[in-house]
């Protein structure tokens, strides 16, 4: 093992967050419960398994778009940079980039699943035994630090928010997100997003609700590890899962939909539904490159490049700080 993984920080949310997050969802009118708590052990292995799927063509087009333009990435990020991921996941990506940047000084991946995190972080560190890898199990949407930058010269910070994880936040969210990572990245700092963008709604529905089921079950497992770590009773067979587009909101939105009228306890609080009535577990909003540009821009973020794939079905930006040096 190597001796640069250096010790978990971790700032996992508690379980009294996670019952407060689910009772205050559970009460509003139009019930919902926040995507982030999708991703426990089981949640995270069920999305790595979406990743793989026919019909979910973001991982593998980003992917694809991230090898194709590594070289250039790696040009305008330099030598020696800090690489700092938001929603790790299981490292996949990054492996693209560390292969082509020159003498990568340190990687935190950040990421809610603590033990997938772990995980992830080791494998790493038996594939780059120089990189100095410092996870931090952390909610990205509260405020951490990050470790000192180490080495007699260090290059840029560079932050990575790839899957197009920004479209679960609304667009409201999303900037307060990137002005928050501006500041915690820090001046002359970098950011590479992975952004999905708006296309057939067909096409958007079938990534969301797969033939296999494997979405479906990534959405209850919500309700399962409710029942596990908060003592609740959700019947998984009560309830399904439902993906639709949104035109007007410009989203993919995921729900778990009642079968029937049922009460439902959590921690000792009851929960009442109607026959019919959903639950909204997660948005994934879709924009087009230049309103995601615009976004970006009042969040204090310059264009520096963008890529795309041949059909236009994904892009990857490079973000730069708007009030670096040379910027007017
Ligand atoms: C859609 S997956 C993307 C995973 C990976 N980056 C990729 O591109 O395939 C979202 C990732 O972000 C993490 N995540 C979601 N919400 C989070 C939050 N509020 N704070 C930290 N991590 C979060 C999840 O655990 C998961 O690993």
């Amino acid at each position: 093992m190597s001796n640069t993984l250096q010790k978990l920080q971790d700032l996992e949310p508690s379980a009294e967050e996670f019952a407060a997050a689910v009772h205050a969802g559970l009460s509003q009118a139009a019930k919902s419960l926040p995507c982030k708590f999708f991703y426990d052990f089981e949640g995270s292995r069920l999305f790595d398994r979406i990743c793989e799927l026919p019909e979910y063509y973001p991982t593998r087009t980003e992917s694809r778009i991230l090898e194709k333009h590594a070289g250039d990435i790696a040009q305008l990020i330099g030598p020696g940079a800090r690489l700092v991921e938001f929603g790790s996941g299981a490292g996949v990506k990054i492996r693209l980039l560390l292969s082509a940047l020159a003498r990568p000084a340190a990687y935190v991946p950040v990421d809610i699943s603590r033990l997938h995190l772990l995980a992830a972080a080791s494998s790493l560190a038996k594939d780059f035994p120089r990189l100095v890898i410092a996870p931090i199990c952390a909610d990205y949407t509260k405020p951490f630090d990050l470790p000192a930058p180490t080495g007699a010269a260090p290059g840029a910070t560079i932050g990575f928010f790839p899957g197009s994880t920004i479209g679960n936040f609304t667009p409201d969210e999303a900037r307060l997100f990137l002005v928050n990572a501006r500041q915690l990245l820090g001046r002359s700092s970098l950011m590479l997003v992975g952004v999905d963008l708006r296309k057939d709604e067909a096409v958007l529905v079938r990534a969301y609700d797969d033939a296999a089921g494997v979405t479906a079950a990534f959405n209850l497992n919500l309700l399962r590890r409710i029942n596990r770590e908060l003592g609740g009773t959700f019947q998984l067979d009560e309830f399904t899962h439902r993906a639709r587009w949104n035109d007007v909101l410009g989203r993919m939105e995921m729900h778990l939909v009642s079968r029937r009228a049922q009460t439902v306890e959590v921690d000792g609080r009851r929960f009442s539904f109607a026959a019919g009535e959903a639950i909204h577990t997660e948005n994934s909003h879709k924009y087009s490159i230049s309103q995601f540009q615009a976004l970006a821009g009042e969040a204090g973020y310059a264009p520096r490049a963008v890529w795309t794939d041949e059909a236009e079905l994904f892009s990857v930006h490079l973000l730069e700080d708007a009030r670096s040096p040379g910027k007017a």
